[in-house]
């Protein structure tokens, strides 16, 4: 399926069945030709990352995100070594095949704590390390790729470089767009993504999102919802709409047959979503991975980039259990494997 620019725009832009999470006809051909594309590539697979986020200290002030540094009411926290080790073990024995390292950017993480915790874990497990951990000059990324991390995900947010500034005050998106080149030569495998219904998008930013993230040659690629949190200057902002994430999500595995797309956990807290099922949802327009939290029950809602996330209904491991259940009952096989990057072995063209 090839696609001009003005045809994602139409899509993009067509009516929608009704504010739920019953869809048009149209956006249902949609998602089932990216399930469809999926299929044909990973099976029914859904490969399990588990994510661990071990600092909420962020020196950054995104105009959108609950771990703003100007956010003074949120209580913060910090892991130590072991405790990030037991979360490991936890992720493990739950059947995660990848462990995902999160924190906002911690001024007081020395790189080499990074660095020493990745040794341990792939000393005691062949799980697959993604670091999810902000900006850092190139010798920082080196020094973590040589400690054996696999991934990195650095997401542009939009491709919107007004936007991007305006909502990360001080930063520019050719910064970004630079330290992914820097990262892909690192050799870690790469994954960026958006934010989806941030105030200021239309129908052509997302289409120009989509459009760079298609020719990035990146291996993973997220997109979620915008979810307003009180405590940040977009608090009065609409949330994401859900139509949205999916028709993106669905456009984004037409374009990049092979990369690994994740169903991202902000869908689950979009107000008008049952528990879990805006994740099955996105499985269903062509998502193939899950990242649910495995950071430690005492702490873990202490990680609020938006409200609801982390809340303990669709976290902490009965909830994983029963997102497994869910995923499997919608006709997914979990996957333990790493699940690493088929654009490696097999470089596929975009479509778009
Ligand atoms: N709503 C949705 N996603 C958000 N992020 C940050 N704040 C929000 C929000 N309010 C996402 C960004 C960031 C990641 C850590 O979380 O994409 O990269
Ligand atoms: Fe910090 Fe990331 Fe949140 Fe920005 S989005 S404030 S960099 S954690």
């Amino acid at each position: 399926m090839s696609l001009t620019r003005n045809e994602i725009i139409e899509i993009l832009k067509s009516p929608v069945a009704q504010e739920g999470t019953s869809f048009s006809d149209t956006d249902n051909s949609l998602f089932t030709a990216a399930t469809a594309t999926a299929r044909a590539l990973f099976n029914s697979t859904v490969f399990q990352r588990g994510l661990i986020e071990f600092s909420s200290y962020c020196r950054k002030n995104c105009h959108y995100c609950g771990l703003r540094s100007s956010n003074t009411e949120l209580l913060r926290y910090r892991l130590t070594h072991d405790e990030i080790m037991q979360a490991v073990d936890n992720a493990h024995a739950l059947g995660m095949g990848t462990i995902v390292l999160q924190a906002g950017e911690d001024e007081d993480v020395n790189p080499h704590f990074v660095y020493t915790v990745v040794r341990a874990i792939k000393e005691k497990y062949n799980l697959a390390v993604t670091l999810s951990l902000g900006d850092h000059p190139d010798d920082v990324y080196r020094l973590w790729r040589d400690s054996g991390a696999d991934r990195y995900l650095l997401k542009i947010e939009t491709s919107d470089s007004d936007l991007y500034s305006l909502y990360r005050p001080g930063e520019h998106l050719y910064d970004r767009l630079n330290r992914i080149e820097t990262l892909q030569r690192l050799g870690y495998e790469t994954c960026s993504g958006i934010i989806i219904g941030l105030p200021g998008m239309t129908a052509e930013t997302l289409t120009d999102d989509l459009l760079l993230l298609s020719s990035m040659g990146l291996d993973m690629i997220a997109c979620g919802p915008f979810i307003p949190h009180p405590q940040t200057p977009l608090r009065h902002a609409e949330q994401g709409r859900l139509v949205e994430s999916l028709r993106v999500t669905a456009l984004l595995r037409l374009a990049n047959p092979a990369a690994n797309i994740p169903a991202i956990s902000a869908l689950d807290s979009l107000s008008i979503i049952k528990k879990n099922e805006g994740r099955v949802l996105a499985l269903n327009a062509g998502a193939n991975v899950i990242m649910p939290s495995i950071t430690p029950d005492d702490v873990r809602s202490r990680y609020a980039i938006y409200p609801g996330k982390n809340d303990p209904a669709c976290t902490g491991h009965a909830a994983v259990k029963q997102l497994q259940h869910q995923v499997q009952q919608a006709g997914f096989t979990l996957s333990s494997q790493a699940g690493s990057s088929m654009r490696r072995t097999f470089r596929a063209q975009p479509a778009i």
